[in-house]
């Protein structure tokens, strides 16, 4: 069976045909957008959500050029989001690189971001498949629903998995699961076929968002390509720090909300600001070890990955299939 990266190789081609579809949807003579598109898009990012497409079109017997524009549909409508994400979470790095943002300003990186999310549906419009339609805007009133109920939940220490786990699958899970659904729905699959793959979706990317929340804090910062410990610091409680709110004892719970009620303090100074955030973050990594933190979170993507790959015994085994579950467990191996 081929390991994630000879999966990745194996669909190098495609994914440059997908590269072609993107720069389509970033084609404006208004230079901002298409300099923007290039600075974060040119800039790397896994190909992720295309992959995924990729693989779930060959799964279903779809090998049509449209497979081409979904998948570059999809990652505008990835860039779009992370153009928003970066403003609301004031994020200065990306992908080790300054964010859009920080360098162009606010006001236009938003706009940027809605021209590529409208510039995207056109593009999938043009295929004209209202089922796929419903797929892509379903998804990004899901991504939207979720980022807004993680706004809501910052720096709420009484966020419960259940909470956590909506988020994650809605800023997610939504769109990987499109991704899916999509390959699925262009092979003209069954409903019950095209429902298995858009779960196994959901629960692939419910897993890579948890392990997301794992790197950010134990991750090597340089290869990672952002600052480790940038969750803790934007209030946003993640998995781990849930589990570990749960085990800790009295006084250590009322050190982690003094740490946790700290970090929306915006007027600090950015030097400082580091240096709270690495005293915090040493102070969170002793007691998850202590509590065997990580661990637990472990076990909960692990269960989550089985039940990934249990969405597939709807397929016959074959070599695509495999692929789609090497793809499943690789959420949970990659350093970055
Ligand atoms: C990154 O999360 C952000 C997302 C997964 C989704 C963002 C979605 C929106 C802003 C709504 C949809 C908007 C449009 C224009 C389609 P993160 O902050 O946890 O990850 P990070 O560390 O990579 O920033
Ligand atoms: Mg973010």
């Amino acid at each position: 069976m081929m390991n994630a990266e000879g999966i990745f190789r194996y669909y190098e081609k495609d994914l440059r045909r997908v590269e072609g579809e993107i720069a389509k949807i970033f084609s404006s003579d208004v230079v901002v957008i298409p300099d923007i598109g290039r600075h974060l898009i040119g800039g790397g990012g896994k190909r992720l959500r295309p992959m995924y497409l990729l693989m779930s079109a060959a799964l279903s017997g779809y090998s049509g050029d449209g497979r081409y524009v979904f998948a570059g549909v999809i990652e505008t409508i990835h860039a779009a989001s992370l153009l928003h994400d970066d403003v609301v979470d004031g994020a200065g790095v990306r992908r080790g690189k300054p964010t859009s943002h920080s360098i162009w300003g606010t006001q236009v990186v938003i706009l940027v971001g809605d021209y590529l999310y409208a510039n995207s549906l056109r593009m999938a419009v043009s295929q004209q498949n209202l089922k796929t339609m419903e797929a892509i805007s379903y998804a990004v009133a899901k991504m939207s629903e979720g980022e807004i109920l993680q706004l809501q939940k910052i720096a709420d220490p009484e966020i419960t998995e259940a909470d956590y786990v909506r988020i994650v699958e809605s800023k997610t899970g939504a769109l990987i699961s499109a991704s899916c659904k999509i390959g699925a729905i262009l092979g003209g699959l069954s409903e019950e076929k095209v429902n298995a793959m858009a779960s196994y979706g959901l629960k692939s990317g419910t897993v890579f968002q948890i392990y997301d929340d794992i790197l950010d804090f134990k991750a090597d910062e340089e290869n990672l390509g952002k600052k480790l410990g940038r969750d803790l610091h934007e209030g946003k409680i993640t998995l781990p720090l849930i589990y570990l709110l749960k085990s800790a004892n009295a006084q250590e719970r009322q050190e982690l909300t003094a740490i946790i009620d700290s970090t929306s303090d915006e007027d600090m100074p950015d030097k400082e600001k580091d240096g709270q955030i690495e005293r915090d973050l040493k102070k969170v990594l002793t007691l998850f070890k202590k509590y065997d933190v990580i661990e637990k979170t472990m076990d909960k993507a692990k269960e989550i990955v089985a039940e990934a790959k249990a969405e597939l015994s709807a397929f016959d085994d074959c070599k695509e299939k495999d692929a789609l579950i090497v793809m499943a467990e690789y959420a949970l191996s990659r350093d970055k």
